[in-house]
């Protein structure tokens, strides 16, 4: 029985590369799905229709994300419906000017189209999950996206992206360390996919995004809790021990940092952000998985979550000061 939960020999062949000095800079590379620009249209207008299904603004002016990944893409889909800022932290340098360029022009036709939103059948691991992928007229009607696609303004946001003056802001700040990198509570909206399950420093990280929110603001964050594919189970690197996890881990500039929801809802709430939705996913645990020692105090709960969406509103009270602090 124990042995489904043992870890997949290429973790700890790449984890133990990771210590070989040469081979060090070829960790880490490429990084999710925002190549394509349908998976960008796809996540952007999930998050979209889940914060009007929840009661939240759909129209933010300035939006932030973490950890962007290959592309930009999935913010520059939240700049052509209308947000006129957009500051993107990444731990790495995964993007660059051409392919957001490329992808930008695609979402361009993508809005143009009023295309459906792609489904399961084309992104099946994605979340959330909707009810209908239709095109969301209800959020972003024919004026809203004719004001948003007109030729100046899609002029001003190429210039932003090729990073030239422009009326648009698109900031890429990679590598981030400083969470004084955004002005405090200049942000209306925050959101991150596929991202908090591998940031090594989330106390610094929540409080860095409960400094950026405006008051009240939202923000929205897909969370994967499984072992990537590290272990042949699902939940196997809940199973390892702290020995054979440095190994795994090597030097890499991320991996997953195995921490349970109740972490974060534990940080949500001392950041002062107020849980909106909480859409758990639930994983078979199987009958004889063992939790290693610093994993057994986990609740019956989090060992048996998958994934989470959440979403959650800042406090209406402000956080005018920004602390100067490194992220892991
Ligand atoms: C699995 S990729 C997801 C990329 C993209 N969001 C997507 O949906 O394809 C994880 C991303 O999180 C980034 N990341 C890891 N730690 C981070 C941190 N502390 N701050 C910001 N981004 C981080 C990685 O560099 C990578 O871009």
């Amino acid at each position: 029985m124990r042995a489904s939960f043992d870890v997949h020999p290429r973790a700890v062949a790449s984890g133990l590369a990771s210590f070989v000095p040469g081979l060090h800079r070829f960790t880490n590379r490429g990084s999710g799905g925002t190549m394509s620009a349908r998976y960008c249209y796809s996540v952007w207008l999930r998050h979209l229709v889940r914060a009007q299904q929840s009661g939240l603004p759909t129209d933010p002016a300035c939006v932030a994300e973490l950890g962007p990944g290959d592309s930009l893409g999935i913010g520059l889909a939240a700049v052509l419906s209308g947000a006129d800022r957009y500051v993107a932290l990444d731990v790495k340098v995964h993007a660059n000017v051409p392919r957001n360029l490329q992808v930008f022009e695609e979402l361009v036709q993508l809005f143009r189209d009023r295309a459906s939103i792609p489904d399961d059948s084309e992104w099946p691991l994605t979340q959330p999950k909707l009810a209908r992928y239709a095109f969301p007229d209800q959020i972003l009607p024919a004026a809203r996206m004719q004001a948003s696609l007109a030729e100046s303004r899609l002029r001003e946001i190429r210039r932003a992206i090729a990073g030239e003056p422009a009326g648009i802001q698109v900031d890429y700040r990679a590598p981030w360390n400083d969470p004084a990198t955004i002005e405090a509570a200049s942000v209306d909206y925050l959101f991150s996919q596929a991202v908090l399950e591998h940031v090594e420093d989330l106390e610094v990280t929540y409080a860095a995004m409960r400094t950026w929110m405006k008051p009240a603001a939202p923000m929205s964050h897909s969370i994967d809790f499984s072992s990537h594919d590290l272990t042949r189970a699902w939940n196997g690197h809940w199973a390892l021990g702290d020995g054979l996890w440095r190994i795994v881990r090597g030097t890499r500039r991320y991996l997953i940092n195995r921490e349970p929801w109740s972490t974060h809802l534990a940080l949500l709430k001392k950041n002062g952000f107020a849980p909106v939705l909480i859409e758990p996913r639930g994983g078979e645990v199987a009958p004889g998985f063992r939790p290693a020692g610093r994993f057994r105090h986990l609740s019956a709960e989090d060992l048996s979550t998958r994934g989470v969406f959440v979403q959650a509103r800042a406090s209406s009270r402000s956080y005018p000061s920004v602390r100067s602090a490194s992220t892991g």
